[in-house]
């Protein structure tokens, strides 16, 4: 049977264009989703805009425009961006959408009924940047210690949700992966923040913001912008409010619950706590696994506009093309991990990895066997070691270890590149010609297996290495995977071509 696949990644604010932090995300994502595809996996990959709230109301009348005049622009260059990236999202939920805003509306209601929300004082200080209450215990030196500006004390009439109701039973379930986070480190940070600070009720509305979601019973207040958004992770599979509660698949496809909810760690605690309590005040299973990736800096700095250090995604695909930024991306730390982004240490990369990697073995094979009339498959392959590298490459992935994947494919590359320099095959083309159409065989397939491996990654790359093989790209798309990571799946009679280098040096 097909098994299903639900992948999101945050839904990003508009108060700022994308930079390569959200495109880190994407890409990760979009690997993940491409990948399943590529298995034969029935995948949801969801991806959007967050639009409501104190902050980014702020933003549009600095910019002297309507709110919804200057999200319409923002969101739009989400999605332009992700465009450039060529990411294979199935939906990008706003949730200034119609849809959203009524199912938003209909789970209010619903978890009212059900007695979750009531009407109470909140007291406390608010971080407008998070768009998060603080307690004093949060704060560094009465900071933000994310945005480091002084929290507002508010103190005002507000909804409540009842959060501390569902404190043990969301304690059990972290514990026992029902609700996994990943990687380790970062379930146990969220346990000992269970067991050391606990639950409070919280804040479900604001009344002094204009930019929301109005409360249904109570217009005077709209919906806290955390409540609204983390309902785009039913609305953007289809729920769109017209059923009472929401339906327990969540959509018309039965993509819910969510196989995996990318994110970084910044917003990892309202994902583990608010989230799924509201799913459980809902009545709705809860996602399979929380998966949180690192913080990037850019040499050492935080991102920020007033350092001029913001790094769009377009600027990248400038620099080295969809694929290579895509790659870079990737392999720019370890997945779960924090990382530092330089463009020198890109420019490396993409010479090292790509330029003399990938894009030289190519180039480097496909002459060789241009100077013969046939290949010959007489030997296997064996020490390519190919169906050992599917193997460690399908664990990889299966983990969301991201950049060992990529590791598994340039031991591959390694590999082949010594298979190369120690049969010569230049040498054996004048000397035995069936030992050299036997060696380039085995060089040009493993180098189609590698395109594969490559796929999920850099989608135009195979595709051009295919052409490069003389293999048809639609029609090695339309291949039952299973079928075409098997050995031999290359033509002895293939007719290579030569076509452009894949990566010219920097
Ligand atoms: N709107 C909320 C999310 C609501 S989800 C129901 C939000 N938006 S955000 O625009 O601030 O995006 C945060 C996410 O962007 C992070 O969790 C991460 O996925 C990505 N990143 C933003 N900056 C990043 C880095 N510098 N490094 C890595 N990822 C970063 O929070």
């Amino acid at each position: 049977m097909q098994k299903k696949f639900y992948i999101t990644t945050p839904i990003y604010y508009v108060n700022d264009k994308p930079h390569i932090g959200h495109a880190y995300t994407t890409v990760a994502a979009d690997v993940l989703a491409r990948y399943r595809r590529m298995i034969g996996d029935k995948v949801f990959f969801l991806t959007g805009t967050d639009e409501h709230g104190a902050k980014i109301e702020e933003k549009a009348k600095k910019a002297r425009k309507k709110p919804k005049e200057f999200t319409d622009e923002i969101a739009a260059k989400f999605q332009f961006s992700w465009g450039e990236l060529n990411i294979s999202n199935d939906n990008f939920i706003r949730t200034t959408d119609k849809n959203h805003i009524r199912a938003v509306t209909k789970a209010l209601k619903f978890m009212r009924t059900k007695g979750d929300i009531y009407k109470g004082v909140h007291k406390g200080l608010y971080c407008r940047e998070c768009e998060q209450f603080k307690t004093e215990r949060d704060l560094v030196d009465g900071l933000c210690p994310e945005h480091k500006i002084t929290p507002e004390k508010v103190e005002e009439e507000s909804y409540m949700f009842k959060l501390a109701k569902y404190k043990d039973q969301l304690l059990e379930k972290i514990k026992n992966n029902e609700l996994q986070i990943l990687p380790k480190e970062r379930k146990n940070e969220i346990i000992s923040f269970y067991e050391n600070e606990g639950l409070n009720d919280i804040s479900f509305s604001r009344k002094n913001v204009g930019w929301g979601i109005p409360v249904p019973w109570d217009k005077s207040h709209t919906a806290y912008v955390w409540a609204d958004a983390f309902l785009n992770y039913l609305t953007g599979i289809g729920w769109n409010g017209e059923s009472e509660s929401p339906p327990d698949k969540g959509g018309e496809g039965g993509f819910w619950p969510a196989d995996v909810h990318l994110m970084s760690k910044d917003i990892l605690r309202v994902h583990a706590t608010i989230w799924p309590a509201m799913l459980l005040s809902l009545g709705l299973p809860l996602p399979k696994t929380l998966f949180i990736h690192g913080f990037f800096k850019i040499e050492g700095q935080k991102m920020s506009k007033s350092l001029g250090n913001v790094i769009a995604p377009e600027d990248l695909v400038r620099r080295y093309g969809v694929d290579a930024a895509r790659y870079l991306l990737m392999s720019a730390t370890i997945f779960g991990r924090d990382g530092d982004i330089s463009q020198d240490k890109f420019d490396e990369k993409f010479n090292a990895d790509l330029a003399n990697g990938i894009g030289n073995l190519v180039a480097r094979s496909i002459t060789l066997a241009s100077k013969i009339n046939s290949l010959k498959s007489l030997s296997g392959g064996q020490e390519l070691k190919v169906k050992e590298s599917w193997l460690e490459y399908e664990k990889a992935l299966y983990e969301f270890k991201i950049d060992t994947a990529l590791d598994d494919i340039n031991r591959m590359m390694k590999i082949s590149d010594n298979y190369i320099t120690t049969n010569k095959p230049w040498e054996l083309i004048k000397k035995d010609k069936d030992k050299a159409a036997d060696i380039l065989y085995n060089i040009l397939e493993t180098i189609r297996h590698i395109s594969w491996m490559l796929l999920p990654f850099m989608p135009e790359t195979a595709e051009k290495i295919w052409d490069s093989l003389g293999l048809n790209p639609a029609d090695e798309l339309k291949k039952d995977f299973k079928k075409a990571i098997k050995w031999g799946g290359l033509p002895i009679d293939t007719k290579v071509n030569k076509g452009e280098a894949l990566f010219p040096r920097l």
